[in-house]
């Protein structure tokens, strides 16, 4: 790690030399320890962090991301709240291609906007955390769901084309598979707990929302979202681990049904939820985690309970293939 590090103060300081570098982060694994190298690298005064909150984020996600960023010694994070432009954008859509459409073009929208209010000079430096397996899903030929992704990941957006171009792109970490960057991240202090996160998807809650998109549909999601994930660290295998490390990736994804259930003595027809949890070692195939059958009807009491809105929940079985890991 060491010697990485080493190369790519070698490689990075005299190009970039004092211009500024702008960072866009989305406060996954890859960008946070992206930009821990960059600030380890280069003056902390001339690294800009720039991240979208979207509103369809996780509970506390932005506060954990400023934080994060704070103790690695960030000075410049720009914080862009858009919530009301994407649940706008998103209003009246269920087609789940299409929500990814307009996420994926408001995204870029957005970042073009808030790049030209930042006022860098034009000699500036973009840089992004993109990883090894991003480059190669990007090039896959006919791989439609890839194109998807990447356009998430920002490797093919206008502007990073326009850097590109330029020769002003900064990707540390383009020869690095996500373990590596795990352990390039321990070195550099960032927090275990961002390291061990499951994987998110670009679109974030709006691909686990089935249905409408609406700040109603979030806050429901979140709630059920942060006391699955709550249970799951604190839960242990018999062998002493969290189920949270023992599961690949695990979340919560609403449904547009309702159910009939009973509060009192009064019928009442309320949200049905699923829960998804699976093993894998890349994301390309998966397979359930197979609970304790204790831990789910415990984790399901409480959700229905603190989650009044919510009166229904299932657990969904089915590996990948046939289905994917996320429902749309
Ligand atoms: P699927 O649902 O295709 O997901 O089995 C495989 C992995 O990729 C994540 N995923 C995404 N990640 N942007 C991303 O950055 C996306 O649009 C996207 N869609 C799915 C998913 O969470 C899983 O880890």
């Amino acid at each position: 790690m060491e010697k990485f590090i080493d190369e790519q103060t070698r490689v990075i300081k005299p190009r970039v030399w004092e211009k500024p570098v702008l960072l866009l982060i989305s406060g996954g694994v890859d960008s946070t320890v992206a930009s821990a190298l960059l600030l380890k690298i280069l003056n902390s005064e001339q690294v800009h962090l720039m991240y979208m909150d979207t509103g369809l984020m996780r509970k506390n996600e932005t506060e954990a991301v400023r934080a994060n960023l704070e103790k690695l010694g960030a000075k410049n994070i720009h914080i862009i709240m858009c919530e009301d432009e994407f649940l706008s954008a998103l209003k009246g859509v269920t087609d789940p291609e299409k929500k990814r459409r307009i996420i994926g073009d408001m995204y870029m929208k957005i970042q073009e906007r808030e790049v030209i209010r930042l006022k860098l000079p034009d000699d500036y430096f973009l840089a992004q955390g993109s990883i090894r397996p991003d480059f190669l899903e990007s090039g896959q030929q006919g791989s439609k769901n890839a194109n998807i992704i990447k356009s998430h990941h920002n490797v093919a957006s206008p502007l990073v084309i326009a850097k590109r171009e330029a020769g002003r792109i900064i990707e540390p970490l383009e020869k690095l598979y996500k373990n590596e960057v795990r352990d390039l991240g321990r070195f550099l202090g960032v927090d275990e707990a961002v390291l061990s996160r499951h994987p998110f998807p670009g679109p974030g809650l709006a691909v686990r929302i089935v249905g409408e998109v609406t700040k109603a549909n979030c806050d429901i999601l979140r709630e059920v979202d942060s006391i699955f994930i709550e249970e799951l660290k604190r839960r242990r295998t018999p062998s002493g681990s969290s189920l949270y490390d023992d599961i690949w990736q695990a979340f919560a994804i609403l449904l547009p049904v309702r159910s009939v259930g009973v509060a009192g003595d009064v019928r009442k027809y309320s949200r049905v939820i699923a829960l998804r949890a699976i093993i894998s070692s890349d994301g390309m195939t998966a397979g359930v985690y197979p609970f304790e059958t204790r831990d789910l009807l415990e984790i399901s009491t409480r959700i229905t309970n603190s989650v009044k809105e919510v009166g229904r929940v299932t657990y969904d079985i089915t590996s990948k293939p046939p289905a994917t890991i996320e429902w749309e």
